[in-house]
């Protein structure tokens, strides 16, 4: 599969993924939950390696939702778990292969100790530039978007910004990264069509992949495939093909 990625024209900079089916695949197999989601850890594994092989340089998993608070407060408990063991399990990996950590969410909504090792991570790979693992976290695009809102009125109501110059652009730079580019590829695994609140903004252009494939069987060829289809799409930003 290695050499499959070479025979790729483009490789997108920026992929974002909607991890979804964990719970069905676990379901299906008569599992409790939580073991979908391990096994959905590994996958992430997989596609952090895969990306790094294809050249990509921004991936972004969507692992909890604002939403997510309101599932029973085990399966919330086992999520944050496993974040911890996955950090702990993969650290060195990220060395590796010159990955920076990233989160991207309400950082100071999720529990002390996830916070200690999430920063600890994300202080030994700040320097790396290569690669980024982004990991949405507590993220819900509405609430990103309510929040910047916020951030430029008070830039007003401070007199700094001066709303006739308030653009796009504007919009964009108080966003919770700012500096990173807006995904060219969404992929979304077990066959739902939905964006349920993520990266609204930043997805405003981008291709979607859909798979029925649910997320703890997505591993390194069904990223390959995303790519693939990727590869047979063409994109013209709404204006017309030269
Ligand atoms: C959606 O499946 C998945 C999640 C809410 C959690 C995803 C989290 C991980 C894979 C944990 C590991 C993350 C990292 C970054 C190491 P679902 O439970 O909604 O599935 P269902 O729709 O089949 O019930």
């Amino acid at each position: 599969m290695t050499e499959s990625f070479q025979s790729l024209e483009k490789i997108p900079r920026h992929v974002a993924l909607i991890m979804d089916g964990n719970g069905r695949w676990a379901q299906e197999r008569g599992l409790p939950r939580i073991e979908g989601h391990k096994e959905g850890a590994q996958s992430v594994r997989a596609v952090l390696r895969a990306a790094a092989k294809a050249g990509v340089e921004f991936i972004t998993v969507y692992a909890f939702s604002t939403e997510n608070w309101k599932r029973p407060p085990q399966e919330v408990d086992g999520l944050m778990k496993l974040l911890v063991s996955s950090l702990n399990a993969y650290e060195q990996e990220l060395h590796d292969n010159k990955i920076r950590l990233r989160i991207m969410g309400q950082f100071e909504r999720l529990p002390l100790p996830v916070r200690l090792r999430l920063q600890k991570t994300l202080d030994a790979t700040r320097h790396y530039t290569d690669h980024t693992f982004i990991i949405a976290l507590s993220y819900g695009s509405r609430t990103e978007i309510a929040e910047a809102t916020k951030r430029i009125a008070e830039k007003v109501k401070a007199g700094e910004l001066d709303p006739k110059k308030i653009d796009e652009q504007t919009v964009a730079d108080h966003l919770y990264l700012p500096d990173v580019p807006d995904p060219e590829l969404m992929i979304r695994t077990s066959g739902e069509l939905r964006l349920s609140n993520f990266m609204l903004w930043q997805l405003s252009y981008s291709e979607f992949h859909i798979t029925d494939t649910y997320w703890p069987d997505f591993r390194e060829e069904q990223f390959f495939q995303a790519l693939e289809a990727f590869n047979g799409r063409d994109r013209r930003y709404g204006g017309v093909k030269k």
